[in-house]
């Protein structure tokens, strides 16, 4: 089979070294990739965004199948665009990818289906959204209703703050059109825990559990970023919290969406927070993590290329999905600086240190070539080093270790990613 895989980050790669090892695979290209991505698939440059580019290259080359690892082209309607021509691409559509491109939407659909979630208000308009907050708990949420690139989330402490960030987000539209609608929500406590999941419609079957590190400084301090590392599985997602979150939560959610003729083909990835009153739903998001597929695919034993097309057929439910006994960590090495402002193409050394051993792995999220073929920095999240063990501990001594062996100018990451486990 001929594939195309459309993203440019670490997720992508993970994606197409995953894609990759299927003997079903005989040509992989990705739109627009980068350095890493250029090892296992032919790199083409034509953005996420640019749909009718897209289709015509893939009818051109006869690509059998497009996997879209980004929520962008998702959300803006890529697997639309995609069917109308008769291509055969995995990824749910517009109607259904609304999912995660909709906050207002989401949670709307949760309470309708009593799926269990943190209790809610949506506003359009800002005076009343400023009045709500006069009467309300604090600390209090505000999300901007779009995608946001992760950042529309504001946790607010006290009313002045709250009423701060209904300016920032529904006045000053600091995250664009996403802040014409606002959900507000109550603050909810707890360990955050991510699920992956393969949907094909109807039947859903889960991947393994993995816990993200959102904040860019140690001890989960600094700012909100895409995710500075994560590990899989997570000792706290026990067998308890799955039974109930596959009872009440995921298949719901699934339910849900054919219900109201919104039929989700592709992946949910659940954020879920594990609250004293039981598992909620934080968010939820239409694709693969990044950095959750960096730390899920290396553990996957099933052909990827299998699955999804189990997924788009509708026969999901006659695939076993495996996963490694083995843990996973994922460190993510950024450019110092990130998520506000940081130097790009800084030559990178290093990364032939990875070739031929067996359970490590360096991820490209935001690399290029440079003009002599060089790899450089290109993006403030660089490269996602994974590491297996037997057990998350020794999977976060290998993950370390490997660290050391890539290096770049101002080369920052986390050290503490996976601590969280000694508490488990
Ligand atoms: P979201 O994009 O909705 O997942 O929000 C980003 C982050 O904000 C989450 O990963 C949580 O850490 C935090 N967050 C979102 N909603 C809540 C909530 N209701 N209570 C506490 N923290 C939240
Ligand atoms: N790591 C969180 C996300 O992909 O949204």
């Amino acid at each position: 089979m001929k594939i195309l895989i459309v993203g440019s980050g670490g997720r992508e790669h993970a994606i197409a070294w995953k894609v990759s090892q299927s003997p079903l695979a005989e040509k992989i290209y990705c739109a627009p990739g980068n350095a890493g991505i250029a090892e296992v698939a032919e790199c083409v440059d034509i953005g996420a965004m640019e749909f009718d580019k897209l289709a015509s290259f893939a009818k051109e080359k006869a690509i059998d199948l497009t996997i879209i690892g980004m929520d962008d082209p998702l959300v803006g309607g890529i697997v639309d665009v995609f069917e109308a021509q008769g291509l055969r691409v995995f990824g749910p559509r517009k109607n259904a990818a609304i999912l995660e491109g909709s906050k207002a939407f989401s949670k709307d659909l949760m309470k309708k289906y009593h799926i269990p979630t943190a209790a809610y208000e949506t506003f359009d308009d800002p005076r009343k959204a400023e009045e709500y907050l006069k009467t309300a708990k604090f600390p209090i949420v505000l999300k901007a209703d779009g995608l946001a690139l992760g950042k529309g989330v504001l946790i607010c402490n006290t009313l002045e703050e709250a009423l701060e960030g209904v300016k920032t987000i529904m006045l000053d539209k600091k995250f664009g059109s996403a802040g014409n609608h606002m959900v507000i929500e109550e603050f909810m406590t707890g360990r955050e825990v991510s699920v992956l999941s393969f949907v094909d419609g109807k039947t859903i079957k889960t991947m393994a559990s993995a816990q993200d590190h959102k904040r860019a400084k140690d001890g989960d301090q600094g700012l909100n970023t895409g995710g500075m590392g994560n590990f899989s599985p997570t000792p706290f997602y026990t067998k308890e919290v799955d039974d109930f979150c596959r009872k009440y939560i995921f298949q719901p959610t699934v339910d849900a969406m054919a219900a109201e003729g919104r039929e989700f083909k592709g992946v949910i990835f659940f954020g879920l927070m594990l609250t004293p009153e039981g598992p909620k739903v934080l968010e939820y998001n239409a694709r693969f993590g990044d950095p959750e597929a960096q730390v899920v695919l290396p553990r996957m034993e099933n052909d990827m290329v299998e699955v999804v097309e189990a997924c788009i057929d509708g026969r999901l439910d006659q695939i076993d999905l495996k996963f490694k006994e083995d843990a996973a960590v994922c460190v993510v090495l950024a450019s110092d600086g990130y998520p506000v402002s940081y130097e790009k193409g800084l030559p990178i050394r290093g990364l032939e240190n990875f070739k031929g051993k067996d359970g490590y792995y360096v991820f490209h999220a935001g690399t290029k070539f440079g003009p002599e073929g060089q790899v450089l920095t290109n993006g403030g999240r660089v490269l996602g080093v994974t590491a297996l063990g037997k057990d998350l501990k020794e999977a976060r001594k290998n993950a370390y270790e490997a660290v050391d062996w890539v290096d770049f100018d101002n080369k920052y990451y986390r050290h503490d990613i996976g601590k969280a486990i000694d508490e488990a």
